[in-house]
């Protein structure tokens, strides 16, 4: 099949953490890519060779354009949740194929346990999706490596000390890069229909080691303290919003003395180990020089 036979994907998210490196992964295969935003000034970051689209998930109407031709769109929810049917709706109406990015909220494990509104949000759609005829693969990255530099940056560029709570908590954070190569690989690679992944990354770590790991990449020893969970509430009052920080406090408490839950997906699916959190750190070390 040469280029111009391949329908396009709709990458939704396209401006995002993991959207974004979806789009150069299924440009890298050779799969036309068309990319959604609320913010068609934010299209200038993107490939050239990116049909941009102007839409809202919260305004389903606006995604007609966008889907029009689509072989398949990736889909990504962080938008309020009200127009969650009618879009899928519109989806089943218009593509055949869907790769839905979640969480692992039916995974056992006390780390993703915790009452959290995301993922309630996460398994209606799930549910949305599986009552329609698409085709669905759902993928389910555990704690994202990039949720870090959000987290630790300010005190690490600061020189100072990283005061966080629940040091003993264990993750094992699994690389974006790695999370959107198995999105591309199952949007447009055959025999992932049904496919249901949790993705990790290779190794159960505490907090504090992962704090460890970005110090030894920049070459100087980070001061961990641990603080209280309401310590933990009133630093981050006004930084992000208090179900916010409960959810992560409920999940980062339940996690201590719990190794973390590795799988394989990312090895089954790519044919190569998932990176590392020393490599993420390696790669990503400006994260923690730079910027404000
Ligand atoms: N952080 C973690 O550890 C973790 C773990 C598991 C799962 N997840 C899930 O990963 C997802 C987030 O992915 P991400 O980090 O790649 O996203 P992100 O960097 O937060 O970016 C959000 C994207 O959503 C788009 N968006 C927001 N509201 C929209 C709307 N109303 N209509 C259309 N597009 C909208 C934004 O596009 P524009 O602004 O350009 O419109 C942007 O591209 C969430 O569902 C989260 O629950 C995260």
């Amino acid at each position: 099949m040469s280029q111009t036979d391949i329908p396009p994907v709709l990458v939704t998210g396209a401006t995002g953490r993991i959207g974004r490196v979806v789009i150069d992964q299924l440009l890298d295969a050779g799969v036309p890519v068309r990319a959604l935003t609320r913010r068609p000034e934010a299209a200038a970051t993107l490939p050239a060779a990116v049909e941009v689209f102007t839409g809202d998930l919260t305004a389903p109407e606006t995604l007609d354009p966008a889907l029009n031709g689509a072989g398949a769109v990736f889909l990504v929810w962080t938008a309020p949740p009200r127009t969650t049917e009618a879009v899928v709706e519109r989806l089943a109406a218009h593509v055949r194929r869907v790769v839905f990015l979640s969480s692992p909220h039916r995974t056992p494990h006390p780390l993703f346990q915790q009452p959290n509104p995301v993922a309630a949000m996460h398994a209606d759609i799930e549910r949305l999706i599986a009552a329609t005829g698409l085709e669905s693969t759902v993928i389910r990255p555990g704690m994202l490596a990039s949720n870090a530099p959000a987290w630790w940056a300010p005190a690490i560029r600061a020189g100072g000390v990283v005061r966080w709570p629940y040091g003993a908590a264990e993750s094992a954070p699994v690389d974006d890069r790695d999370v959107a190569a198995v999105a591309a690989r199952t949007l447009h690679r055959d025999g992932h229909v049904g496919g249901d992944y949790v993705l990790t990354g290779p190794e159960s770590l505490t907090q504090a080691a992962q704090v460890g790991l970005i110090g030894d990449t920049l070459g100087r020893k980070i001061d961990f303290e641990e603080i209280t969970p309401d310590e933990f509430r009133s630093l981050w009052k006004g930084t992000a919003p208090g179900p916010v920080v409960d959810m992560l406090l409920a999940a980062w408490s339940a996690a201590v003395g719990q190794p973390a839950y590795v799988t394989t997906a990312v090895a089954d699916i790519l044919g190569t180990p998932p990176r590392t959190f020393r490599q993420w750190a390696a790669d990503h070390a400006t994260a923690f020089t730079q910027g404000s």
